[in-house]
């Protein structure tokens, strides 16, 4: 139950701003985005990646936005990205930059975010930068793969990520391993409809298996992104993971012991990182897909 609430609190937008103006409530929501967003500025992003490469981590870096609303808004997110890409240089910060297409035009139009994924490339093959698009909503799929494709025809330094639970992803994974980048597999973070989406399951973790199968047989990049443990076992036992294209990614403080155990075993690891303001409905969804941090996000609210 109170995960479904958090899901509906974090696309309400009334319900935001209620908490977001709550003396009361709004500290408990701050206090959980620390365990997950690194700081509201570009700086915070650099210097947590800096911290981060000092470890032996390379990360991804993403500047938290979703859903802009007006032409002018994405203008803005898209060149914050370019700075972005020109911080990660100039720093020697070893990091992909990863983003929502819907930040940068996608729910404004379609052509405006090719427009800036175009542009975005072009920036970022100059200074050696890799991007990764992430993926969204089911209703955005064909929107977002299209874009991917088109772009990764030209720039062989972007790639997508692919949800392993909506039940097309099968067609589009063989599709999608025509085009150069690199792939980065992810459960679903999305609440779909039953039809179009296996829930997490036994079923789910062997059909995360094959995609992986799928990959290596075509010695395709990929990202296996999931803190799973069980499921990366078996990743691991099964030598999925060995190769030299094949890396470990997961998100900035979910699992810490279990990026390090990977890295500490040999295997390419990957950080996620986000920073910025809009961290709001990214915390809710960590929140929610756990019930742990529901229990502790809970106690936190009675002790306010
Ligand atoms: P699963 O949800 O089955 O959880 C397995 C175990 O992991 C849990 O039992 C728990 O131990 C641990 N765990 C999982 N989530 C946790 C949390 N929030 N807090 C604490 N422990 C937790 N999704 C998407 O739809 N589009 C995207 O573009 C991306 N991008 C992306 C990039 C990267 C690098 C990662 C790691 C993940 C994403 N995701 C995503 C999110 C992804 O789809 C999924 O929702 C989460 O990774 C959680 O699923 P798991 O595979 O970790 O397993």
């Amino acid at each position: 139950v109170a995960a479904n609430a958090l899901k509906r609190i974090a696309r309400n937008d009334g319900m935001k701003q209620y908490i977001q103006n709550s003396k009361d409530l709004y500290p408990v929501f701050q206090r959980a985005a620390k365990r997950f967003i690194t700081g509201e500025t570009r700086e915070d992003g650099i210097q947590r990646a800096r911290s981060l490469n000092d470890k032996g981590y390379p990360v991804s870096l993403e500047y938290i936005g979703e859903n802009t609303a007006t032409k002018e808004e994405c203008v803005k997110a898209k060149n914050e990205m370019i700075e972005l890409i020109g911080d990660i240089q100039s720093h020697g910060i070893d990091s992909k930059i990863s983003f929502d297409l819907s930040h940068i035009g996608l729910s404004v139009d379609e052509s405006l975010a090719l427009k800036h994924m175009d542009e975005l490339a072009g920036v970022a093959k100059q200074h050696v930068c890799y991007l990764m698009i992430s993926m969204e909503e089911s209703a955005k799929t064909n929107s977002i793969l299209n874009i991917y494709k088109q772009v990764s025809s030209i720039y062989n330094n972007v790639g997508i990520t692919l949800q392993v639970n909506l039940k097309r992803s099968l067609d589009d994974l063989r599709e999608l391993l025509h085009f150069p980048g690199k792939i980065r597999l992810v459960k679903g973070a999305y609440k779909e409809s039953p039809e179009i989406m296996i829930q997490r399951s036994e079923e789910l973790n062997h059909r995360y298996l094959q995609f992986v199968q799928e990959c290596l047989d075509v010695n395709h990049p990929i990202s296996i992104a999931t803190h799973d443990e069980k499921l990366l076992n078996e990743i691991k036992k099964r030598g999925y993971a060995q190769k030299s294209n094949v890396e470990i990614e997961m998100l900035d403080g979910i699992r810490p012991d279990l990026i390090n155990q990977s890295k500490e075993e040999g295997y390419n690891t990957r950080v996620y990182l986000l920073y910025g303001l809009e961290w709001f409905l990214y915390v809710c969804h960590r929140l929610a897909e756990n019930p742990p941090n529901i229990y502790q996000f809970i106690a936190d609210m009675v002790n306010v």
